[in-house]
């Protein structure tokens, strides 16, 4: 029974961690989309955004922890966090593992955000795409549950959501900044050159 129970609880927390990352990341779309209202918006809407990510990281962790406990298969420290090394589907693990290396550097870019410069905290927190995508393929490949409708209607639609929210906030983006002018209307502006004006001519 103990056994089973550590099954059961490396199931529902990584569930449950899958379930956090896509609402942390489409909770933050929704904010950068400003579907949810312009600025000043309240501190809450931000906080609740950054709770996911905690949250996630929290189950992740009772994830990998219920993994080493349950003695059907070997987990250790390295089948935990050396990708291909586990003789249960390396393949499907080392979706995970990336994901869970992903998420890491999300959150603590995060933590440090102040220390950080703009630029390097914005391409940390892009990282979040590809964790949402490898967390999700992850889900679907290395567990008991993957096959089951609803996990499987759950992970669908919630990447068609994303997918939606990114092209709606890249979309955003570029209405609000009319300066950002596209990289190719950039470098043509760049490559043609001035016409002298004629000089005039001078009277003797
Ligand atoms: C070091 C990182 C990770 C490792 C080694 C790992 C390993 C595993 C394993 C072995 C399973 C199969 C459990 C079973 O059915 O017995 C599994 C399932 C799963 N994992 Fe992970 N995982 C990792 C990270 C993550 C992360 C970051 C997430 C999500 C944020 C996640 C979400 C899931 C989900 C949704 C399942 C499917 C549960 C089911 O359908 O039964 N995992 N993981």
């Amino acid at each position: 029974m103990t056994s089973q129970l550590w099954w059961y609880l490396a199931r529902s927390s990584g569930i449950v961690a899958w379930a956090l990352v896509a609402a942390s990341v489409v909770w933050g779309l929704f904010l950068s989309t400003k579907i949810l209202g312009t600025r000043p918006r309240p501190a809450w809407l931000l906080d609740l955004h950054r709770y996911l990510g905690g949250l996630a990281l929290t189950f992740t962790g009772i994830h990998l922890v219920s993994l080493v406990l349950d003695s059907y298969v070997h987990f250790g420290l390295v089948q935990l966090l050396v990708p291909l090394t586990s003789s249960y589907r390396p393949g499907a693990v080392a979706w995970g593992i990336v994901g869970f290396y992903l998420l890491l550097a999300v959150e603590l870019t995060s933590l440090a955000r102040k220390r950080l410069s703009k630029r390097v905290w914005r391409a940390a927190h892009l990282l979040s795409f590809p964790l949402f995508a490898f967390s999700t393929v992850h889900g679907l490949l290395a567990g008991a549950d993957g096959t089951s409708r609803p996990l499987f209607a759950a992970m669908a639609g919630s990447s068609a959501l994303v997918a939606v929210l990114t092209v709606a906030s890249v979309d955003a983006h570029r209405t609000r900044d009319p300066k950002r002018v596209p990289a190719v209307a950039r470098s043509t502006a760049a490559t043609v050159r001035p016409v002298p004006s004629p000089q005039p001519q001078r009277q003797r």
